[in-house]
């Protein structure tokens, strides 16, 4: 898909229902071309529902969303919106990487498999090349040791690196984080959240869903507070976690810094 000069993504009214429980109640979002953006928001706020929006997991009830341009799912002709084919909706999804609580790693598969399995079978990457590539980014995520590692004997935080990895392989264009860090120990925290990290310095545009207030300081250039299905407050991130303007973002600070 082309580069375009707009916002990498752009949510305009988005209204998401299951059954009767409307968890997304027009959500209106634009994440700039290299922004990081922050989410949070307590349980069940419709957070990752959100996510699963943008690449199309989820289908949406009402609004547009649009990633590098390309409306998300539907192709517009004159006022009416045609659904796009799986093909179609696969080729979108292919420009956006997700990572996710749980590694989801090939479990009979390497650390260098599990990273050249979908430029392989996807996009027809000749093997050696897509080979040569998946060693280059498990080196860039540290784990340049562990390439012919199976995912069982890999600790939490290296199964989610070599998840990243995974997902850079296909060359994003917008990366998509929900709560990866939730499932680790402690003391595994830190070394993804540096990949993460780097990967902001890199320029990536992402978006994270996250509890690590320090991590949305620091990486984030903005910070969006979700609460029952809106936002409810967005800014630079020292600026909400020092000063929110709303009481229920105050309230929710409080339970998580
Ligand atoms: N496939 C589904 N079918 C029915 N209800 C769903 C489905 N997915 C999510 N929900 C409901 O939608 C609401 C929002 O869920 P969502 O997972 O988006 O919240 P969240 O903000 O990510 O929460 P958490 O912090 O716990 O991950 C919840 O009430 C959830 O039970
Ligand atoms: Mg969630």
């Amino acid at each position: 898909m082309s580069e375009t000069a707009g916002p990498m993504v752009r949510s305009e009214q988005v209204h998401k229902s299951f059954g009767r429980l409307e968890v997304l109640k027009g959500i209106d979002l634009e994440v700039a071309q290299g922004e990081v953006m922050c989410l949070i928001g307590p349980s069940g706020s419709g957070k990752s529902t959100f996510l699963r929006c943008i690449n199309h997991l989820e289908k949406i009830d009402a609004g547009r969303l649009w990633v590098n341009g390309h409306l998300v799912g539907y192709r517009q002709k004159g006022d009416k919106l045609y659904e796009l084919r799986d093909r179609e909706v696969s080729a979108q999804r292919r420009e956006i990487g997700m990572v996710f609580q749980r590694f989801n790693l090939f479990p009979h598969m390497t650390a260098l498999e599990n990273v050249m399995e979908a430029p392989v079978r996807v996009k027809r990457t000749p093997k050696a090349r897509a080979r040569e590539r998946a060693g280059a980014l498990l080196e860039s995520v540290g784990l340049g040791d562990k390439v012919r590692t199976y995912p069982s004997a890999l600790s939490g935080g290296q199964q989610q690196r070599v998840a990243i990895a995974r997902a850079l392989a296909m060359e994003p264009s917008l990366m998509l984080f929900d709560e990866p860090t939730s499932a680790l120990d402690p003391e595994l925290v830190g070394e993804v959240l540096d990949v993460m990290k780097r990967l902001a310095l890199d320029g990536m545009t992402m978006i994270v869903v996250t509890h690590e207030i320090g991590f949305a300081r620091e990486v984030g250039d903005s910070l969006v507070f979700m609460d029952g299905g809106v936002v409810v407050e967005k800014g630079v991130p020292r600026d909400v976690i020092a000063d929110p303007k709303h009481e229920r973002t105050r309230s929710f600070l409080s339970k998580v810094l």
